[in-house]
């Protein structure tokens, strides 16, 4: 193959030289396709954990949270262009799929590939998996997140987080559902308001005067599979119910723009649609709530689709002590044991190289 210094896909500038200066773009001509070859060997990426909805911002909010996350290293498979196989997956219990179409690792890969137009190679996934499934803490789309950004990466990040969204959202939809209020922030990090799925459209919210901002986030040993807890939804919603949790998004958006910890704790507190039908699913629910709130957290609910709750806090020591008493109240109320309780800060940058 003939190595021609040109830029293929969406990348591509007038004159198929790379548009984006920052980007490193490898592409080479053969049988007349034009390919776009690896820059490396491996490339391993991480993304992390995030909070869908905060309360009334069900489906259309999101933000990524430091401390756990998944990683995914993709490697050259030399040779097999376009094709995707997962090599090895740590950290699951041996419960996902090593059938790539079948895994968000492994669909997040092949639509990141199909993005990028004609791969000369394709690519082997290794997957370590830093967040429990089912947690509400979007561990599918941390995984495709990790995938998209690593093979990006592969390829000399050709694509940016915000095209690679759509990757990870074909992933989210076969496999949870059709949302990117968690691959959104894991992909981009801090606040994401998602205005449109289709076409997609984006719109980061700035966390304003970077005042103190805690999320407490407590998991308990359950799982709630987001298809099933997307399956009680209502179908029909009264108009009271509308307008309320149109203002108390609003009152969101704004307290994330004003860095208004206080107001945000309350409006995500104030989902009168959705909470009130998952959260009698979720063993305690209710009494972590309350608990939260005792305690002094500005609000509490169900992070993502649960059964992790989620408090909002703007001291440290108050968090820890919110975290505690939400933990009691699982135990004791819920009669769950508790897998992880954290006190944790936004993640601004979202994906990253490892
Ligand atoms: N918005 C999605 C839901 C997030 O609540 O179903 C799932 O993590």
């Amino acid at each position: 193959m003939q190595a021609m210094r040109l830029c293929s896909g969406p990348q591509a500038g007038p004159s198929g030289r790379c548009a984006r200066s920052r980007t490193r773009c490898s592409a080479a001509v053969a049988g007349g396709k034009v390919y776009i070859d690896p820059v490396k060997k491996e490339c391993t990426a991480f993304a992390p954990a995030t909070v869908a909805n905060l309360g009334p911002g069900f489906d259309w909010l999101g933000c990524a949270v430091e401390g756990e996350g998944d990683t995914v290293v993709a490697r050259v498979l030399p040779d097999q262009p376009g094709k995707v196989v997962i090599d090895k997956i740590e950290g699951d219990n041996g419960r996902l799929s090593l059938v790539a179409a079948e895994n968000c690792v492994g669909i997040a890969a092949i639509e990141t590939l199909k993005l990028m137009g004609q791969p000369s190679c394709g690519v082997g996934l290794t997957l370590h998996k830093g967040l429990p499934l089912g947690s509400g803490m979007g561990s599918s789309a941390a995984s495709a997140a990790a995938a998209a950004w690593a093979v990006n990466g592969l390829f000399g990040s050709p694509l940016t987080k915000d095209q690679l969204v759509t990757a990870g959202l074909a992933s989210e939809a076969a496999v949870s559902g059709y949302h990117a209020d968690n691959v959104g922030p894991s992909l981009l990090g801090g606040f994401v308001l998602v205005r449109s799925c289709d076409p997609l459209e984006l719109v980061r919210l700035p966390y304003g005067g970077n005042g103190p901002l805690y999320f407490v986030l407590v998991n308990p040993l359950f799982e709630a599979p987001t298809k099933q807890m997307r399956a009680v939804l209502p179908r029909d919603v009264p108009f009271k119910s509308m307008i309320h949790n149109s203002t108390q998004g609003g009152a969101l958006v704004a307290a994330i723009l004003q860095g208004d910890a206080r107001l945000l704790g309350s409006a995500l507190d104030s989902d009168c649609i959705v909470e009130p039908v998952r959260a009698p699913l979720i063993p305690g629910m209710a009494a972590v709530k309350a608990a939260a709130k005792a305690a002094g957290a500005f609000g509490c609910t169900i992070s993502g689709a649960g059964p992790t709750a989620v408090a909002v806090v703007s001291d440290a020591d108050v968090g820890a002590r919110v975290a505690d008493a939400m933990a009691d109240a699982f135990r004791t109320e819920g009669r769950l044991e508790v897998n992880s309780k954290a006190v944790v800060r936004l993640d601004p940058e979202g994906a990253k190289f490892v």
